[in-house]
């Protein structure tokens, strides 16, 4: 009867960056990013996806886009500005979700 819940504070409590699809928004990004972003449409801020072009070929990738999630603030894309770390991400989640934007665009 309580498996729902169960899964929910499963996908909540652990990272599981191993087994996301490409497609996938990870749980972490639909609850503290997922409001203004999203994989592949650009509404109030840019895509997941246009993100990872942006860095696409930088070596410094993943730790450019976690100092950007990290300190917020407006990044030259004219959407206006991000809040810091999102809607409270921790800087795990930060780390999995840099990974995950700059993995997207192969
Ligand atoms: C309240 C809305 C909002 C939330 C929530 C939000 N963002 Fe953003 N984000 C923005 C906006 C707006 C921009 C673009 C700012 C600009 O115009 O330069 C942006 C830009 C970015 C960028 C681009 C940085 C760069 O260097 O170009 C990244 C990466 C990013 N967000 C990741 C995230 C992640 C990951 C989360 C969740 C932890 C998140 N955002 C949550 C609004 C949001």
């Amino acid at each position: 009867m309580n498996s729902i819940i169960v899964s929910m504070v499963t996908a909540v409590g652990l990272m599981t960056s191993g087994h996301v699809l490409a497609v996938d928004m990870p749980a972490e990004g639909k609850a503290k990013c997922g409001t203004c972003h999203t994989i592949d449409n650009s509404s109030v801020a840019p895509s997941f996806m246009e993100i990872s072009e942006k860095y696409k070929g930088d070596k410094d990738a993943v730790n450019k886009i976690a100092t950007s999630i990290t300190t917020g603030g407006s990044f030259g894309w004219e959407y206006g500005e991000m809040p810091a770390k999102g809607l409270g991400a921790n800087d795990a989640e930060i780390q999995s979700l840099s990974k995950f934007i700059a993995g997207l665009a192969k």
